[in-house]
């Protein structure tokens, strides 16, 4: 007889939030409590999550944050994913296996899509032609701009190009993730970020747990 966990349907849960929301810590919180309850976990992130896409990771998140065009960006966030979608997510899907990704395509709608210009048009072409999936669930850690910037660049990752454009890029990426709430209702879900770690993973656990 098949064990469970080989008979569970895949699923694919996102994680989004500006840069420094706590969204990385609430990812293995939730890989971390998903193990113990039996279910095998894939934790991944974007850019990267592949060796091809963590290539292409360093050429995006690293040096002067005018390094690329709007456009060419958004060409190395969509090559990134295609490669990780077909070398990790997909494959781990077909197993069964929970997919829990820090960042996925809502990220581009966002950073790409409604604050480098209005490139949202090409980004929804891009995905629909290279892309094609959405998650299961999306978890949107909100979080207020200014405490979430103190704290990423207080990690001093030298991967700071997009939190260098300072303040109101921050603020307009919040507003967007919000409005995304409302775009895909039945898919994400927005937790309130400025509250203890602990608190905040009892909520991420409340969201996905009726979800498997
Ligand atoms: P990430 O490693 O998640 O940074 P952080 O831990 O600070 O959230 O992502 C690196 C940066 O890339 C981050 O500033 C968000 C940005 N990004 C985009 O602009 N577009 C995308 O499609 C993705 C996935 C990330």
């Amino acid at each position: 007889m098949s064990s469970p966990s080989n008979t569970q349907r895949g699923q694919f849960i996102t994680f989004e939030g500006i840069d420094g929301s706590g969204k990385s810590t609430q990812v293995r919180s939730l890989e971390a409590r998903l193990s113990a309850s039996g279910r095998t976990v894939l934790r991944t992130r974007e850019p990267g999550g592949s060796p091809g896409a963590e290539d292409i990771r360093r050429l995006l998140v690293e040096g002067d944050p005018e390094k690329w065009s709007p456009e060419t960006e958004l060409l190395l966030f969509t090559a990134a994913r295609r490669d990780h979608l077909e070398k990790t997510i997909e494959p781990a899907l077909t197993k069964g296996e929970v997919v829990i990704s820090d960042r996925f395509a809502d990220s581009t709608r966002i950073y790409q899509g409604a604050t480098r210009g209005d490139l949202r048009p090409m980004v929804d072409e891009l995905h629909r032609l290279m892309i094609g999936r959405e998650p299961d669930l999306t978890i949107i850690i909100d979080m207020d701009p200014q405490a979430a910037l103190t704290r990423g660049l207080a990690r001093g990752s030298g991967e700071d190009r997009f939190e260098d454009f300072g303040l109101p890029f921050q603020k307009a990426l919040r507003d967007g993730f919000l409005k995304l709430a409302q775009e895909f209702p039945e898919r994400c879900v927005i937790i309130d970020g400025n509250h203890p770690v602990e608190t905040v993973e009892e909520a991420v656990w409340r969201a996905v747990s009726p979800r498997l």
